[in-house]
């Protein structure tokens, strides 16, 4: 399997980097404070469509915040930009009512982790293989 390598040094929170791998956009996002108390904050119950993390890093694992981030601080978010009902691009930083991402095509909402919130989307996005190589450097694949 290939891999590539990102490098995410020029980053600030709220940054975003999108690349593409295997031939779909991955969305590299440093996530503020703010996105990242929101993530947080959910809990299992309010995750009415899909609880599980969708995280090959973490198999197995429930969609809390924690399971979908790269790092513990939950500052790196990694996730294939490919909506789960259809598979258009979402719209990102802080689109839809959960300020994660949208996406348009029929109106899926995403939350700060990716998480599918209400819409036909019936998956949270999918994560990666991914790791950190070094401080600025994530490998995906
Ligand atoms: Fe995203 Fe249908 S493809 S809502």
């Amino acid at each position: 399997l290939s891999s590539i390598f990102v490098d995410i040094g020029g980053l600030e929170p709220g940054g975003q980097v999108t690349v593409n791998f295997l031939g779909k956009p991955v969305f590299i996002r440093r996530r503020t404070a703010e996105e990242i108390e929101e993530g947080r904050a959910v809990e299992l119950d309010d995750l009415n469509i899909d609880r599980e993390s969708r995280n090959p890093n973490r198999p197995g694992t429930d969609a809390l915040d924690q399971n979908r981030t790269m790092d513990e601080e939950g500052e790196w978010l990694v996730m294939t930009g490919v909506c789960t009902h259809l598979g258009c691009v979402p719209l990102g930083n802080g689109a839809g009512d959960f300020g994660g991402w949208f996406c348009p095509c029929h109106g899926s909402h995403y939350d700060t982790a990716g998480r599918i919130r209400r819409g036909p989307a019936p998956e949270n996005m999918h994560i990666p293989v991914a790791s950190f190589v070094d401080d600025v450097t994530i490998q995906l694949g």
